[in-house]
């Protein structure tokens, strides 16, 4: 028997995309349980945890050339995505793809993607912070997907996205999706007592002006 409602030619990559843009076009933001396909969450999973020391750097805050590090607002370590393995390579396919769907779908002129994993030790956080401010950056869409198994109610590490004078919170596990309009929600990563494993990242506008390349390549 055939379902109405969806044609069996639905693959469930569109019907998570469809569910993103639907979720974004209603709230300017999407989490989404269960959205990475599973063996792509899991092999991104063991990839993250098998990242030496050497490979992860303490996270910075600011603009490029204002880099630094203060532990007090954010105790990540990252490695930026580049291609490097065969499964980061993979995320990017995905995210490429995703990056169509909404620019056919919501008109967003997505040009470019960035992103990086990122290693909260226990007792780090992020303190609350908007991921762009607006004319000060290119990065339109903030994407970020968790890579942890079976994360418990008494282990913290949730993003807290504030909505208005409304909260969401979201738990970092397995595969979840969040994303969300980079200027408008402010959120941050409550203190961890676990290892936690994530990865986040942006979609930016094509910005170029004249042969000053922005994004820089
Ligand atoms: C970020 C960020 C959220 C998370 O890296 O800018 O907000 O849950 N990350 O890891
Ligand atoms: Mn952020």
């Amino acid at each position: 028997m055939n379902s109405t409602l969806l044609p069996d030619t639905y693959a469930p990559e569109d019907l998570c995309f469809a569910t993103i843009a639907a979720s974004l076009t209603e709230k300017g933001y999407c989490i989404l349980p269960d959205a990475l396909p599973s063996q792509l969450a899991f092999e991104l999973a063991a990839h993250a945890q098998n990242l030496s020391d050497e490979q992860y750097f303490n996270a910075g805050i600011g603009r490029a050339n204002q880099h630094m590090t203060n532990r007090f607002v954010r105790g990540d370590e990252v490695c930026w995505i580049e291609g490097q393995s065969e499964i980061g390579r993979q995320w990017l396919e995905w995210t490429e793809r995703l990056r169509v769907y909404l620019n056919r779908h919501l008109f967003l002129g997505l040009f470019s993607f960035e992103s990086h994993f990122a290693h909260y030790p226990p007792g780090t956080f992020y303190k609350t912070h908007l991921d762009a401010f607006k004319g000060q950056s290119n990065r339109i869409l903030s994407v970020v997907t968790y890579l942890n198994h079976q994360w418990m109610p008494d282990e913290g590490g949730e993003m807290v996205i504030y909505v208005g004078d409304d909260n969401v919170k979201v738990t970092p596990a397995l595969g979840t999706l969040a994303i969300f309009l980079s200027e408008e929600f402010p959120h941050e990563v409550l203190p961890t007592h676990r290892d936690r494993y994530s990865i986040a990242g942006w979609f930016r506008l094509n910005t170029s002006i004249g042969d000053q390349i922005d994004p820089p390549q």
